[in-house]
């Protein structure tokens, strides 16, 4: 799909309806080869620097970088759903559908193994055994999904409550200072100016990616109820992110239209979501389901996909560009709100981390070596992507930032990524350019950040509604 005349054209990326196959074992990365001085080229390693150049003119962004085929599978359009997935079964009310006292009674999920009970919305069985904490499972659980409790995922429930003491708005947070800040001809350069407005147009829709893939691809399959929680809690920040970038927009007058299709029309913003298309198509296919090794080694490389990768590696020169104008008393506004999206973006990729690890160790036999270095592989082609995303955004260098140092902040936080999931880091020796950035995420050294947000919530409980 990367179909434009650039050097990322012979980026490999995985096919949409196939597995991704594994690297080969020779396949190797020159890191050195990455253009680190600031000018326009910016060759992806020895691989792509060697690859022929295309016979054919290939369409030019304007025409639709994304097909609108393959947005509608997962933004536009709701998947197709059988109007009766799970065979019906018994009469609530039956005589004969109660089982002995203590005793599991048999059901239509016996036959159906690993897809049935996925909804939990199929019919109830009266006098089954209660629920037992070890009845759940992280995916391919069989066990009543609408019990949310005994809980066996502390981690997960707890991660809801963060969320929900993190609760913010948009349009609590003041634009004025960056509305007359924006209006100024003098008021910011250029390259400030486009570092607004194309992270404005990545962000908008990339959350709305991410939401998309939640709610059709993601929630399906993990089949866990206090995990479950947590996904609708994030699928709402998720929300109130988009609305906060339309805030924002909106705010500045900014041209809506070049701003929400950016990520079908500018290839800086268009390559990131193209990249990231392919692996929620799978989940979000009604076909699809888990419960053999290699479909839950297809959810678990979507995971990873969306957690690590888009939401862990494809935020983070936005992050910092914004943040960095905050830090300088610039877009003030702006960059608060991304204060607050850093931080719930945070949460979701620990909480995708610990759901990574818990597949893993419930499921050992899909973490082969031959999986770990695919994932390796995808992580490594994701960091030169956002690599060429800071390029693309600040080619001369602004805000005392250059390219060379998010690539280093990029290695620094793939190094992380990798640790936290468990495969070697890879850019061993470097750095952080941007010490800053962990004291932003760090909520307990900002003990106040959302202490004023939180006591009018908790107040916001004692209105009357007469
Ligand atoms: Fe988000
Ligand atoms: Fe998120």
């Amino acid at each position: 799909m990367l179909n434009w005349d650039d050097p990322l054209a012979n980026v490999t990326t995985p096919a949409r309806t196939e597995p991704r196959a594994a690297p080969p074992s020779d396949a190797s990365f020159d890191d050195a080869s990455v253009d680190t001085d600031g000018g326009n080229d910016f060759p992806l390693g020895s691989d792509a620097a060697a690859a022929p150049e295309p016979t054919q003119a290939p369409p030019r962004p304007g025409n639709g970088l994304v097909g609108n085929d393959d947005l509608m599978r997962t933004a536009g359009a709701a998947p197709v759903v059988s109007p009766n997935p799970v065979p019906a079964q018994r009469s609530l009310l039956d005589e004969g559908a109660h089982a002995p006292s203590g005793e599991r009674a048999p059901s239509a999920d016996d036959d159906t193994g690993a897809q049935g009970g996925a909804t939990g919305l199929e019919n109830l069985e009266m006098g089954a055994g209660r629920l037992r904490v070890d009845d759940k499972r992280i995916i391919n659980c069989n066990a009543d999904l609408n019990q949310l409790v005994p809980f066996k995922y502390d981690w997960a429930w707890q991660k809801y409550l963060d969320g929900c003491a993190n609760h913010w708005m948009p349009q609590e947070i003041n634009m004025n200072a960056d509305i007359a800040l924006w209006k100024d001809p003098n008021g910011l350069t250029e390259d400030e100016r486009t570092i607004i407005k194309r992270n404005m147009g990545f962000f908008s829709t990339a959350d709305s990616l991410v939401a998309n893939n939640l709610v059709l691809a993601v929630y399906r399959h993990i089949t866990n109820p206090e995990c479950r929680q947590y996904l609708l809690r994030q699928a709402f920040e998720e929300a109130l992110h988009t609305h906060a970038y339309q805030y924002v927009v909106e705010s500045l007058g900014l041209d809506e239209g070049e701003i929400f299709n950016m990520y079908r029309e500018l290839p800086a913003v268009a390559r990131k979501a193209e990249w990231a298309l392919p692996y929620t198509q799978y989940l979000a296919d009604p076909n699809f389901h888990t419960g053999t090794p290699e479909n839950d080694q297809r959810l678990l490389r979507e995971l990873v996909a969306f957690y690590v990768i888009f939401e862990g590696i494809f935020f983070y020169v936005g992050f910092v560009q914004v943040l960095s104008m905050g830090r300088r008393n610039k877009m003030t506004g702006t960059a608060e709100q991304f204060q607050y999206i850093l931080r719930d973006e945070s949460m979701h990729m620990n909480f995708g981390i610990d759901v990574i690890n818990q597949i893993k160790i419930e499921n050992p036999h899909v973490w082969t070596e031959a999986f770990k270095q695919e994932l390796v592989t995808m992580i490594r082609e994701a960091v030169e992507l956002e690599a060429r995303y800071a390029h693309d955004t600040m080619p001369r260098g602004v805000l005392g930032l250059n390219a060379p140092m998010f690539e280093e902040y990029l290695q620094f936080i793939a190094n992380r990524r990798c640790a936290q999931i468990g495969l070697p880091e890879q850019y061993p020796g470097v750095s952080n350019p941007f010490p800053w950035m962990s004291e932003v995420l760090d909520l307990k050294k900002e003990k106040n950040f959302f202490e004023t947000r939180v006591t009018e919530y908790q107040t916001g409980g004692a209105l009357s509604w007469d």
